[in-house]
């Protein structure tokens, strides 16, 4: 089955083609530089640059995988979760190329998208499984029972795991986005210079919440200027308590489901002490890992084609009367 996906729920305007499994075009057009002059995403300003792209970045997708629109069996569009005025131009690409085609189209959840970034990146992935999906708009855990089938095990209570990493960099003011500025600088810090809360890691809920975190590192500056603590050190301190968190409770969720692999996924996932604290916990407990390819971790279409291809393997068609639903639960979809 060859499917097109379109992705433009945040800032990155993507197209990709997939043929059963096999990815033969990823195009994503991003709008960082764009947005980093106000350190963080314009929703007004995404939303225009979408329609500016959109047709470009489709057209790219088929040329680079040499494939005509009239050779598609199928349309898979993030249609729920992100922006609405964002969300809006991909549904409406999607419908309008899914009219003239004459093709089935299908709706899917951006979050789902994330989920089977790992699923596409390594195909024996063992199911069930457990995903740690991690951006900067969600922090989740979800037991994947089969393709299509989730079970929320925690959320964020708060702010994202990412949106943290954002607003600390903004606050430290070492760049846009602010979890990768992070990854670099901790490079050069001591992740144990400063002792930060671990939130809820005690706690049985697999909930996570980083607001208190993000407060206490502003707190540290109270009374002093930036330059004041060591930067690399915070940033490595900061990124230690974070992965910390993220890594105990999805070890926690593996654990109450028995399963023997888990995933992650999301932009955070291309953490590099992320991805080594987690090879490192799973590999004492015999538990497998598996993270996306590296141009999965972040928003791309991709993963939504591979999403839509499990949903119309189904049996699952929406309708033209699809509309983007700007926060919508993973579950609505089961
Ligand atoms: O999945 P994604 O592209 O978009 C959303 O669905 O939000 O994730 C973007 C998020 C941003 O918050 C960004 O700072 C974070 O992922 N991110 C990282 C890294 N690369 C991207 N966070 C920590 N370390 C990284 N290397
Ligand atoms: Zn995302």
């Amino acid at each position: 089955m060859l499917i097109l996906g379109i992705e433009t729920s945040c800032d990155e305007t993507a197209a990709a083609l997939v043929e059963d499994g096999a990815i033969l075009s990823n195009v994503i057009s991003s709008q960082i530089d764009l947005h980093a002059r106000y350190g963080g995403v314009v929703p007004e300003i995404a939303s225009r640059k979408h329609v500016e792209a959109i047709g470009y970045v489709i057209r790219e997708a088929f040329d680079t995988a040499r494939r005509r629109p009239s050779q598609i069996d199928g349309i898979a569009v993030s249609a729920r979760y992100g922006l609405i005025g964002s969300l809006v131009v991909g549904v409406a690409a999607a419908k309008s190329l899914a009219y003239a085609l004459k093709v089935p189209l299908v709706g899917t959840h951006h979050i789902e998208g994330h989920i089977f970034a790992p699923i596409l990146s390594h195909p024996g992935i063992p199911m069930p499984h457990v995903c740690l999906t991690v951006s900067g708009g969600h922090t989740m855990l979800v037991h994947v029972k089969g393709p299509c089938r989730y079970e929320v095990m925690g959320n964020t209570v708060d702010d994202a795991a990412g949106e943290a990493f954002d607003k600390i960099a903004k606050f430290l003011d070492i760049g846009f986005p602010g979890g990768p500025a992070i990854d670099r600088l901790a490079l050069k810090g001591s992740r144990t210079a400063f002792d930060l809360p671990r939130p809820l890691v005690r706690s049985r809920s697999l909930d996570f919440s980083f607001s208190g975190l993000k407060t206490c590192v502003v707190n540290m500056f109270r009374d002093r200027p930036p330059e004041g603590l060591p930067l690399p050190d915070v940033a490595a301190s900061f990124q230690e308590a974070v992965v910390d968190v993220l890594v105990s409770k999805a070890l926690q969720a593996a654990e109450r489901k028995a399963v023997s692999a888990i995933s992650v996924t999301g932009g955070v996932s291309s953490n590099r002490r992320l991805g080594e604290a987690f090879q490192e916990a799973c590999g004492r407990r015999g538990l497998a890992v598996f993270f996306p390819l590296p141009d999965l971790r972040t928003d791309n279409a991709a993963m939504v084609a591979a999403a839509g291809t499990a949903r119309l393997a189904q049996g699952e068609v929406s309708g033209l009367d699809l509309n983007a639903v700007a926060s919508a639960p993973l579950e609505s979809l089961r």
